[in-house]
């Protein structure tokens, strides 16, 4: 069929091209090759590798809504059921934290006056986790040991 329009099939093979090309300069997340179906839609994560050759790859999925966002009419009400989504959902970036007020650590002398060293150093690697803050903060991450080729079960949704 493609070979009897070759100026379609250049378009085609200009696209792939382009998407290898870009997929390799961005070098984005690796995605798993599953996709898991949980009550409000489908989903698929991503496979991280560990900075260690004792431990095995795992398959992450983040920011997976676990309840309808709590904003409008919802503020400070019991959690609704999650809304459900059409398609795949590319659980591949974290959803917003809850609003938290940390303590400031910018200033390593000040910070240390205040706290002890082992904190401060924790809070150091946390603080730039929690930066994106929003009422809207009901998701779950899920870590799954290995990378999604073999059937692990997974905590049900
Ligand atoms: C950091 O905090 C220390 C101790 O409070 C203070 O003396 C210093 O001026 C601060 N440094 C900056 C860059 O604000
Ligand atoms: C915060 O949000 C920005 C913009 O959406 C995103 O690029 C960044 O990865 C987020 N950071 C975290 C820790 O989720």
């Amino acid at each position: 069929m493609l070979s009897r329009c070759p100026a379609f099939t250049r378009h085609v093979l200009g696209f792939l091209v382009l998407v290898l090309v870009t997929t390799d300069v961005r070098s984005g997340p690796r995605y798993s090759s599953r996709i898991v179906d949980i009550q409000t839609g489908a989903i698929r994560g991503i496979i991280l590798e560990l900075n260690s050759r004792h431990l095995e790859p795992v398959e992450v999925f983040r920011g997976v809504p676990y309840a309808a966002p709590p904003i409008g009419p919802l503020r400070f009400r019991a959690p609704q059921a999650p809304l459900p989504w059409p398609g795949t959902r590319l659980a591949d970036t974290f959803g917003a934290v809850c609003p938290q007020k940390l303590p400031d650590v910018s200033n390593r002398t000040a910070a240390l006056q205040s706290m002890p060293k082992g904190r401060y150093q924790y809070l150091k690697k946390l603080v730039p986790l929690l930066v994106n803050q929003s009422e809207d903060c009901l998701f779950l991450n899920i870590y799954v040991p290995g990378s999604g080729e073999c059937a692990h079960r997974l905590p049900s949704l």
